[in-house]
Parts: structure tokens; sequence; C-alpha cells
């Protein structure tokens, strides 16, 4: 177990080296590639609400894209970070719907819906540093989406945002880690996870 956690803990080091060495440009360009291919994703076309969230920092960009699913009419639900590390989820009711939240994020002012609000999502966006073939995830170290996927429906695709270089061969992973059911990235589109 404390193995995993080493483990983890320097792969995530490692994904976060190389999301510093990024350019603002490739950054944005990267989210352009990912946004429009999840926008024309028949299951995020065809999806009535969308759980997703919005990115800080170096994170895949996912502004633009919660901005336009807004935009064509879908319901987005964003997480706002509870103090125990779970998350709650609110409403995104355009760009000015959002106050600042703990450790640089920005979270929905809208009334709250509880942390089971993630279960009526026909599609969930999760961020990740990494994920592997079998669609272990990595991300920040927190175990928040952890704890939201597991209230997940197994038939729902939960599908991580990722650069071009972060689908690896492995990820290491515990009995708590909640498996993702496809990436998107860049210049590959949408991969649907394990691959055949
Ligand atoms: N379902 C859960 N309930 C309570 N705590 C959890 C749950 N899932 C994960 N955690 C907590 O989150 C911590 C970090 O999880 P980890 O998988 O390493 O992070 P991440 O998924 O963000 O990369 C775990 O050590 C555990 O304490
Ligand atoms: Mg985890």
């Amino acid at each position: 177990m404390l193995e995993v956690q080493q483990d983890k803990a320097a792969l995530r080091a490692r994904m976060l080296a190389a999301r510093a060495g990024l350019s603002a440009d490739e950054r944005a360009e990267a989210g352009r590639l990912i946004r429009d291919a999840l926008l024309s994703l028949p299951e995020m076309q065809m999806a009535g609400t969308v759980a997703a969230y919005y990115s800080v920092g170096a994170e895949p960009a996912s502004r633009g894209l919660v901005y336009a699913l807004w935009k064509r009419g879908t319901y987005v639900l964003l997480p706002v970070l509870r103090p125990d590390g779970d998350l709650d989820w609110a409403s995104y009711e355009g760009p000015d719907s959002l106050v600042p939240g703990p450790r640089g994020l920005r979270e929905p002012g809208e009334p709250r819906r509880g942390t089971g609000a993630v279960a009526r999502a026909d599609v969930v966006l999760v961020p990740a540093l990494a994920v592997d073939r079998a669609g272990n995830r990595l991300g920040r170290g927190g175990g928040s989406f952890d704890r939201a996927l597991a209230r997940v429906g197994p038939l729902i695709p939960v599908i991580a945002l990722l650069y071009d270089g972060e689908l690896l061969a492995r990820v290491p992973n515990a009995v708590h880690d909640i498996r993702v059911r496809a990436v998107a990235r860049p210049h590959h589109g949408v991969t649907a996870l394990p691959a055949p």
C-alpha cells in the first residue's frame, strides 16, 4: 500500500514536470482539440446532463468545452470541493456563475446539489495526470474523483482529459481507485478503454 503511494507520488511529480514544460499556446491548442473531439462525440451530443470540471493551471483546458456545452443547452454540473475532500456539485450557468474556490479552483456559485448529483450525469468528464490502458487513473492525490466516481453507474461514459503523452502502459493503483472508461487526447481524439 505504502509502495503504491510512493509509486503514485513519483509518477505525479514526473507528469506535473512534463505539463510545466508546455507553453500557454500548446495548452490552449490542446484544449481546443479536446473540446472539438468531445463536442462531436455522439454520447456527448445525446447527453442531457454532463458532469465536468473547470480547468486550472496546466490541466487540459476544459473551460471552452464547458462553455460550449452550456451554450448548446446541455445541463453542466461542476464540482465543489468539500473540506473533507469529497465533491459536491452545482450547475454551470455561464462564466459569471463561477466564484473562487479553495486551491485556486473556480467553482459554481449556484445551489449545491449534493454529492450524489454526479449519479444523474449521462457523461462524466474528469481531470487526470495519467491513465493507463486498463483505465487506471492518476489524480492530484486527494482521491476526490475516486469518491465521486464510486457513485456513478457502470454504464456511464467516464472520460479523462489528457495531453497526448499521458496515456501510459501502467499507472499504479489501489483498491479505492475507480477506473475511467475512455480518454480524450488532443491528437488522438477519444479512445475507449481498455483498448482492444
Ligand atoms: N472512496 C473513498 N473514500 C474515502 N477516502 C478515499 C476514497 N478514495 C480515495 N480516498 C482517499 O484519497 C486518498 C488519495 O487517493 P489517490 O487515489 O492516491 O489520489 P488520486 O486519485 O487523486 O490520484 C486515498 O489515500 C484515500 O485516503
Ligand atoms: Mg485515485
